[in-house]
């Protein structure tokens, strides 16, 4: 994704500098939102609202990324940062083993699922987790032995239980899912997921 941005932000630059003025040309983003909403049918928890309707962080996300400054981002990051929930009852850690399943699912909120059928999390779409699992993406950084090198501190529970919740509040128009935020994940997925990254049990840890 950096390329594009790298490239959208040089072509913009060379426009400047070449005193072209940008033409008012068609709205594609219009387009695109009025054919979502016209051309595209809800089934089950494929929602035609999930893609056609933009929360105001996805709004300003949305925008060429040169255009977005600093201040943007800082500004993003807390809003996010208040809607986190965390545990009311002090329980942080779950079962490791749960959170692995949850870690290998890659299921939910398609047209195919049950309305309120059970989400996974498909963490390793994006993340290394564990060493003996070969096939795993690598948009997010790897997590492997992230509880080995992190230990157990208060702040350090917090922030991965934070960072899970609502991956925005610590990084503006961040690629992983808001999982709590978003409802994709229960409380209690969060739990497990948590300890898979955080228990020195943890395959993750060894
Ligand atoms: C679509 C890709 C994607 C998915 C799916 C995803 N992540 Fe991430 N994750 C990222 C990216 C990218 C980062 C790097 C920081 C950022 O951009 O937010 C990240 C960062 C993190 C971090 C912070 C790491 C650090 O060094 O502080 C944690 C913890 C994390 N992810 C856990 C998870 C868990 C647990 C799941 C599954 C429930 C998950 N991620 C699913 C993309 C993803």
């Amino acid at each position: 994704m950096r390329h594009i941005d790298k490239a959208a932000a040089l072509l913009i630059a060379g426009a400047c500098t070449m005193g072209v003025a940008a033409a008012a040309g068609p709205d594609y983003g219009k387009m695109a939102h009025d054919m979502l909403s016209s051309d595209f049918r809800s089934k089950g928890p494929a929602t035609v609202e999930r893609v056609s309707q933009q929360d105001d962080v996805q709004k300003i996300c949305s925008e060429q990324p040169a255009a977005r400054a600093r201040k943007v981002d800082a500004k993003i990051e807390a809003s996010q940062l208040k809607t986190i929930v965390y545990p009311a009852d002090g329980v942080w850690l779950g079962k490791w083993e749960e959170g692995e399943k949850i870690a290998q699912n890659g299921r939910g909120m398609q047209s195919s699922d049950a309305v309120g059928s059970v989400n996974g999390g498909n963490c390793y779409a994006c993340h290394q987790l564990r060493k003996d699992e070969i096939s795993f993406g690598n948009i997010g950084p790897s997590l492997y032995q992230y509880g080995k090198l992190r230990g157990q501190s208060a702040e350090i529970v917090r922030y991965t239980w934070g960072k899970i919740f609502n991956s925005q509040a610590f990084r503006a128009c961040s690629s992983m899912p808001r999982f709590g935020h978003n409802g994709i994940l229960t409380e209690a997925q969060i739990r497990d997921v948590m300890a898979l990254l955080l228990d020195p049990a943890s395959p993750v840890n060894q």
